[in-house]
């Protein structure tokens, strides 16, 4: 089965997003760069981009995001946030669920969110998402969000270079185009942002979660820190009482399961 991204196979795949100017690429360095320059020159809300490859993936904490051409969504929103129902701060975890659902629709496996939004199958990662926000130099307001969502659909497990091997992993649906995966992660990251109901949302989130209850360690300001992650507010931050016996609330960072190194 050839399975080329289609602008016009994306489109007949959702009656729900024509609202979106979508724009297919065979090749770019980043989708979130490409995105950013676009929103420069006024490119309109709900803009998405998707490539095929990119030379210069960019993940959280300053790394990279392996995107192998033909095997793989690598796509970014662009987003207005005078147009949104949903807080922006909530955008990450709305996609994280929005990418949870489609997984769940075409696969028989079950995904994880290791807060953030690192999405797990198989205890795989096969989906990482990067948002990023760009401001009015005039108002100092927050003018445009991008929100860049890396989903592993095809890659095969050798392809993955050095220690990534170790921790990615890919879906590999059965009978299902990325045209399809494309269309229903944005319907449902589309019908997230556009509901007011932050409570469930968080509910569902919580409900793929595969920290809460478990001993995590993390960095905050350049110390270690290690406790039990106890619950994920309304605003997706994540509380976690630390051995000392003190709550805190990270708001971003990355922690790590168990005893594993972390990395802030
Ligand atoms: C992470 O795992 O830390 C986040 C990865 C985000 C990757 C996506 S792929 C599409 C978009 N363009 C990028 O350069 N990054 C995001």
């Amino acid at each position: 089965m050839t399975d080329a991204i289609i602008k016009e196979e994306i489109i007949s795949s959702s009656d729900k997003i024509s609202s979106y100017n979508i724009i297919v690429l065979k090749i770019v360095n980043s989708t979130n760069s490409y995105i950013k320059e676009l929103a420069k020159n006024n490119t309109p809300h709900e803009t998405l981009v998707i490539a095929d490859k990119q030379t210069e993936g960019r993940g959280r904490l300053g790394r990279d995001f392996f995107s192998p051409e033909g095997t793989g969504i690598y796509m970014s929103v662009l987003l207005k946030p005078d147009y949104l129902t949903l807080d922006p701060s909530l955008l990450t975890v709305a996609a994280g669920v929005a990418v949870c659902r489609t997984i769940n629709s075409i696969s028989k496996n079950t995904p994880t969110i290791k807060w953030v939004n690192d999405i797990f199958v198989g205890g795989k990662k096969v989906c990482g998402i990067l948002a990023e926000s760009m401001t009015d130099s005039t108002s100092g307001t927050i003018n445009n969000i991008i929100v860049g969502i890396g989903l592993n659909v095809t890659t095969p497990s050798d392809v993955f270079p050095g220690k990534l091997g170790d921790i990615a992993g890919s879906l590999f649906p059965e009978n299902t185009t990325r045209n399809e995966i494309i269309a229903k992660i944005i319907e449902e990251f589309k019908s997230i942002y556009d509901s007011k109901d932050v409570e469930k949302l968080i509910e569902e989130y919580k409900n793929y979660s595969c920290v809460l209850g478990k001993k995590i360690s993390f960095t905050k300001n350049g110390e270690a820190f290690t406790g039990i992650a106890n619950d994920i507010n309304m605003d997706g931050n994540l509380i976690a009482e630390l051995d000392s016996g003190e709550t805190i609330s990270l708001k971003s960072g990355e922690v790590s399961l168990g005893s594993e190194n972390f990395v802030e």
